[in-house]
């Protein structure tokens, strides 16, 4: 057993993905966080959460975060005998801002880190366990690597690009969430062509406008893949985007909702009542390891 001594603790951003035209591909990881604790204990499994989900997340082995930390060490092959675990959770649950990616990672991470498992599981096969575990690569690909980043699957194996980007991102949160599978249920089995062709050169215009072009934001974030057709589970952050859009905001629907985004600062006066808005910067680390023995930063 090579299990460090004394906690781990790991800092993992909250995501944004699609961005608008980039479904299911596009994330940015942004400047806010849930840290965790670990630590290795003689026997049994102690979870404490605060802050987001407290008194929603079970507090046994299907918690996701521990849930992924057992994935790893299943993949590590050695595991400590008992785990002290504390989740101090900023980001939103069921909001589009990636919480269960951070989970996931989270735990990855901390897993690695309490084994010393840097050396035997690298990023890119912690990004293949992410993605395996989520389902899906764009939310994982920025809480494990920071930046704007773009994420495919192929075949089975998980890809992923990374850019900096350095852009201003308001967010505005609505107080009740939006489950992500009800969200994939509203979209159509197909588009009609000149749509998919529409979003095609969207998203390739975004990835211009994030990394040197935010003159072209405004049109880089038109969508017609997703947004439109989940409106009716989240009317108002679809109003409140059509809206900001109008005033000439670059804005777009956080993930699969009902978050709203914008690529802006200095529209607060937008915020509906009820509603939290923070300013967040882009996330340039992605998930940090502080407390292990040997360096296991993500990045
Ligand atoms: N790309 C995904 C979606 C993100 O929009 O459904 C949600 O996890």
């Amino acid at each position: 057993m090579t299990s460090v001594v004394g906690p781990v603790t790991v800092r993992v951003p909250a995501s944004s993905a699609n961005l608008g035209p980039g479904f299911d591909a596009l994330g940015l990881a942004l400047g806010l966080y849930d840290e965790l604790v670990v630590e290795a204990v003689d026997d049994g499994l102690h979870i404490d959460v605060t802050g987001a989900g407290a008194g929603e997340v079970p507090l046994d082995e299907t918690h996701l975060v521990v849930q992924s930390m057992n994935a790893t060490f299943d993949l590590l092959g050695e595991r400590p005998s008992g785990l002290r675990l504390t989740c101090r959770n900023a980001i939103p649950h069921g909001r589009g801002l990636g919480s269960s990616a951070a989970a996931i990672v989270g735990g990855i991470v901390a897993a690695r880190a309490l084994v010393n498992g840097h050396d035997r599981l690298d990023d890119r096969t912690a990004f293949q366990l992410a993605t395996d575990l989520e389902g899906h690569p764009d939310n994982v690909a920025p809480a494990l690597f920071g930046g704007l980043t773009i994420a495919w699957v192929d075949g089975a194996a998980a890809e992923v690009q990374r850019l900096d980007c350095d852009v201003p991102v308001t967010v505005f949160v609505p107080p009740t969430p939006v489950s992500t599978e009800a969200a994939r249920g509203l979209l159509p089995e197909t588009v009609p062509h000149s749509d998919a062709t529409f979003n095609a050169g969207r998203a390739a215009l975004l990835i211009a406008a994030l990394t040197g072009a935010p003159e072209r934001l405004v049109n880089a974030t038109e969508d017609r893949l997703h947004q439109s057709y989940r409106s009716s589970v989240m009317p108002e952050s679809y109003q409140l985007v059509r809206s900001l859009r109008v005033d000439g905001v670059p804005a777009i629907i956080s993930g699969a909702g009902p978050t709203v985004l914008a690529f802006a600062r200095g529209i607060d006066e937008a915020l509906p009542a009820g509603w939290a808005l923070h300013h967040l910067d882009v996330d340039a680390y992605g998930a940090t390891v502080r407390g292990a023995t040997a360096d296991s930063g993500a990045a």
